[in-house]
């Protein structure tokens, strides 16, 4: 299959490009701005062996506009068509509302929110029936859990991300393109430890990556517009 991946030189990103490349023979374009990182992930998969191509796509998502049809455009010649979207790639800065600077608010909006919005409108041209978007979400932003103070914009912003799923599942029914959304539980990251610093997650990123990678590939099959918890603490 072919598949693009936000946020994947590091934590549950990397795993879950590690994930598919073990089950499976997929072309996975690789999308965050450290390129060093994105190397090595790719040299990791190669020592795997797999059946996998990784194609390292330095970007930032901060960059994404109106103007330019990057990194869509780059996509589309390398891969054609996409079967599987991941919009993973996230930002935390945990501070108390009142402390957040107007560019933490708009950068942590842009990547959990716009980011994905703009990547999918992109990338829509190129998916065809049958194609998966699944955008990672956060128990923080999923209505009722228990929330958080140092978070607000962080979780509100996932909040909308998960909205986002459902209307355009709604939207794209015809087509036949899914769209579902994990809202994703402690996972053991460096995002996780600046969250909460001194804790451990229930989960590590290998398992939760373990998770997504299924899901990406078979989850449609069984839902669409779902937000759906993935965490074992209730609520
Ligand atoms: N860990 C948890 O407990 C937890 C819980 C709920 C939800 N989540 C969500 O799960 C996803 C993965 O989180 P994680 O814990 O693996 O976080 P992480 O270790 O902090 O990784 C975040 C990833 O996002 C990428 N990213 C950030 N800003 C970017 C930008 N401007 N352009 C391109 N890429 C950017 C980073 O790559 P570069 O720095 O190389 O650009 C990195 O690969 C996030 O959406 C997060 O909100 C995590």
């Amino acid at each position: 299959m072919n598949i693009v991946i936000t946020g994947a030189s590091q934590g549950i990103g990397y795993a879950t490009a590690v994930e598919l490349a073990k089950n499976g023979s997929h072309t996975i374009i690789c999308i965050s701005r450290d390129e060093t990182k994105l190397k090595y992930l790719q040299d990791e998969i190669e020592r795997l062996s797999s059946n996998t191509t990784i194609i390292p796509m330095p970007f930032d998502l901060l960059k994404l506009t109106n103007t330019s049809d990057e990194p869509a455009a780059s996509i589309s010649k390398l891969i054609g068509k996409v079967d599987i979207l991941i919009n993973n790639a996230g930002l935390l800065h945990v501070k108390s509302f009142i402390d957040l600077t107007p560019n933490e608010i708009q950068s942590m909006v842009m990547v959990n929110y716009l980011a994905p919005t703009l990547l999918i409108r992109q990338m829509l041209p190129y998916m065809n029936k049958g194609s998966h978007v699944v955008n990672i979400s956060s128990m923080g932003g999923f209505q009722g859990s228990t929330k958080f103070p140092g978070l607000s914009v962080y979780a509100s912003s996932k909040a909308a991300l998960a909205s986002l799923t459902e209307n355009l599942a709604e939207e794209y029914k015809d087509l036949g393109i899914s769209f579902n959304c994990l809202a994703l539980g402690a996972t053991d990251t460096e995002m996780f430890h600046q969250a909460f610093p001194g804790f451990n997650a229930s989960q590590s990123a290998k398992g939760m990556a373990n998770f997504i990678a299924y899901f990406a590939i078979n989850g449609n099959k069984f839902f669409n517009g779902k937000i759906l918890p993935v965490s074992l603490s209730t609520p």
